[in-house]
């Protein structure tokens, strides 16, 4: 389930990514060829100048007059109308430009925020699997960069490589006009110009993908030092942290002065070579000139032209290099595009009943293939009883609770609501069915009353009001100047501990469903809080089928059964009663290990 490293100068299917892309670009296909042919006059227009210059340098300076076909152009009417020309083409040229690069970003950023929107809707759907396997910021890499790149930087190229192109066609084609033998010689120059740049490109390559590489590890970095500030302030890891980051951007440094000392030297050769090219061509046209086979409006033209070239030029070798990268970055959309959920969703059976037995039978299961975590665990929970999971720490019990919701799906067994595996019912309905409480509770940025709304939007403020009081929050909340309203900080900072465990539970509460999966937190609150939080649980037990992962006393001796997990294997079940009578068991070791101090923690708090 991992996400693949795509290499750079792989071999790409081309044919097989644009079909990939292809749909997204089909319904604006009429705007982009209309965008695409608005580049053709564009690039054109280019060479116009350039052309009205031997016109105006022949008839207008040297007086020469101009017969097209029989109709005469005298001097005065030409040096009349081409310096207007000049400027009205250019007007034309500009509003071109202006409407080729409003369609085209238009279209590329509709696009990317097509592709976004698939990809986001793929995203929230994958089972936890794919966000156990691959880390946040590869995943926000792929979400936010490469759409941006397969789509903007796609129809940008193409946009360009055809003005760069025509416009290229344009200026060769007064070249040629003026004097083959010049057109020659400049454009076998001008291309030479430019071998550098293709022999350096590989480099280029190498030295960015390194750069990419080291600026995803400083937003790793800094990423913890944000989620992590206290354990750095608490174990005195500033320096550490510091010298690591600091290192980090002097690398980046070097690598970026390397490419700069590679590559700097670039455009100097390649304007020498260049001015080579126009050095030989004056020789060269000179010569021409004296022989009488070149006018001096053709030298100007031609030599104007040749200047004007260069940039077209330059532009079509840095589009070639740019479409490797697109290719990366659809290569890489896609690739994303082809997880599937896990968790198949084909149950018809819509699950709107508190069903009387719920039955867990004979389940293996293994997170991947190194290491199986349940082994045949088998367990029963007749309706309205409170199962307790007991056992040692990474034996298994979240695990047993994440598989009810189907977080994951079992590799073996199964589970059963009135014998009806629970795969038969619609996914939507089953997670409507259970309320869950987690170990690690998640509060999303926002007020206390938005997050507590999470489990049932449609609550009234009566039902909140009841909740806010049977989860213990009413003075908590009461006593904040905002009240309900009061804004959560990221990951609930500004709450405590208990104010956190509360809030998730008044949102289980107010989802009223029949099955209550419990993980009870680990983390020792103090004396008084842990009585309201488990007042709050209480209530939020009350008339359901329960289950617990219990690390307090209470709830064990509360519940009906107890299901003791032993590395992956259910060894014991029973009540507090019939298990502590087991010499030599493993609920009675744990029970004395673990619950029975909080036994005398109690007795000397009475
Ligand atoms: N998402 C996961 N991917 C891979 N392995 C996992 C994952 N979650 C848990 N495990 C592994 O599965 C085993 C059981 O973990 P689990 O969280 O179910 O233990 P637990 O009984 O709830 O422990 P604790 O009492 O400490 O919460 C552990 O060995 C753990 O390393
Ligand atoms: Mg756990």
């Amino acid at each position: 389930m991992k996400l693949n490293e795509i290499k750079t100068d792989s071999a790409f299917d081309y044919a097989y990514l644009l079909k990939r892309i292809f749909p997204y670009i089909k319904p604006l296909m009429f705007r982009i060829i209309a965008t695409f042919l608005l580049a053709i006059p564009l690039g054109l227009l280019d060479g116009v100048t350039a052309f009205a210059l031997k016109p105006y340098i022949d008839v207008v300076v040297n007086g020469q007059t101009l017969d097209l076909h029989g109709y005469v152009l005298t001097r005065d009417f030409l040096a009349k109308i081409i310096p207007p020309g000049i400027v009205i083409f250019a007007g034309v040229q500009g509003i071109l430009r202006y409407l080729n690069t409003y369609f085209s970003d238009w279209i590329s950023l509709t696009i990317a925020n097509n592709v976004k929107i698939d990809l986001y809707k793929k995203l929230i759907y994958l089972d936890s699997k794919f966000y156990d396997d691959n880390s946040s910021g590869l995943v926000l890499s792929r979400f936010l960069t490469d759409p941006e790149v397969a789509s903007r930087v796609l129809i940008n190229s193409i946009k360009t490589l055809i003005t760069s192109f025509t416009s290229a066609l344009g200026l060769i084609f007064v070249l040629l006009y003026n004097s083959w033998e010049l057109a020659v010689v400049g454009v076998i120059v001008l291309v030479c110009a430019f071998v550098p740049m293709a022999l350096l490109r590989k480099k280029i390559k190498q030295v960015s993908n390194k750069t990419t590489v080291v600026g995803g590890n400083i937003a790793t970095a800094f990423n913890e030092t944000h989620k992590g500030n206290k354990v750095i302030s608490g174990y005195n890891l500033q320096e550490d942290m510091f010298s690591k980051v600091k290192n980090m951007i002097r690398e980046t440094f070097t690598l970026q002065i390397s490419l700069t000392k590679r590559t700097g030297w670039l455009s100097p050769i390649m304007y020498i070579i260049a001015s080579i090219g126009i050095a030989v061509v004056m020789y060269v046209g000179n010569n021409l000139i004296v022989a009488g086979r070149l006018t001096t409006g053709s030298f100007a033209s031609f030599i104007t032209s040749l200047l004007l070239l260069y940039k077209p030029i330059k532009t079509l070798g840095n589009d070639l290099t740019n479409i490797q990268n697109i290719f990366v970055a659809i290569n890489r959309v896609f690739d994303l595009f082809d997880f599937n959920t896990r968790i198949k969703d084909e149950g018809k059976r819509k699950l709107d009943f508190a069903p009387e037995k719920i039955e867990f039978k004979n389940i293996n299961f293994a997170y991947d293939e190194t290491k199986e975590i349940l082994k045949n665990v088998s367990f029963e929970a007749k309706k309205g009883q409170t199962i307790a999971i007991v056992g040692n720490s990474g034996g298994g019990k979240s695990t047993i609770v994440n598989l009810l919701p189907r977080f994951y799906d079992v590799n073996e067994g199964g589970i059963y609501f009135d014998c009806v595996n629970i795969k038969d019912f619609d996914l939507n309905s089953l997670r409507d069915s259970i309320s869950q409480v987690f170990q690690h509770n998640f509060l999303f940025s926002g007020t206390i009353k938005e997050n507590i709304l999470i489990g049932n939007k449609n609550a009234s403020e009566e039902d909140l009001n009841k909740v806010l009081k049977a989860a213990h929050l009413d003075d908590f909340v009461n006593s904040l100047e905002d009240g309900i309203n009061t804004l959560i900080a990221e990951n609930g900072e500004s709450l405590s501990g208990g104010q956190q465990q509360r809030i998730a539970i008044a949102r289980a509460m107010i989802k009223n469903a029949p099955i209550v999966v419990l993980d009870e937190a680990t983390s020792a609150l103090d004396n008084k809080s842990e009585k309201i939080v488990q007042k709050a649980l209480d209530n939020l037990m009350q008339d359901k089928t329960v289950f617990v992962i219990a690390h307090r006393l209470s709830t064990i001796f509360n519940a009906d059964k107890i299901v003791v997990i032993d590395d992956g294997k259910i060894v014991e079940t029973g009540t507090h009663e019939e298990l502590i009578n087991i010499s030599e068991g493993k609920y009675k070791n744990l029970y004395n290990m673990q619950f029975k101090n909080q036994e005398e923690i109690l007795e000397i708090a009475k």
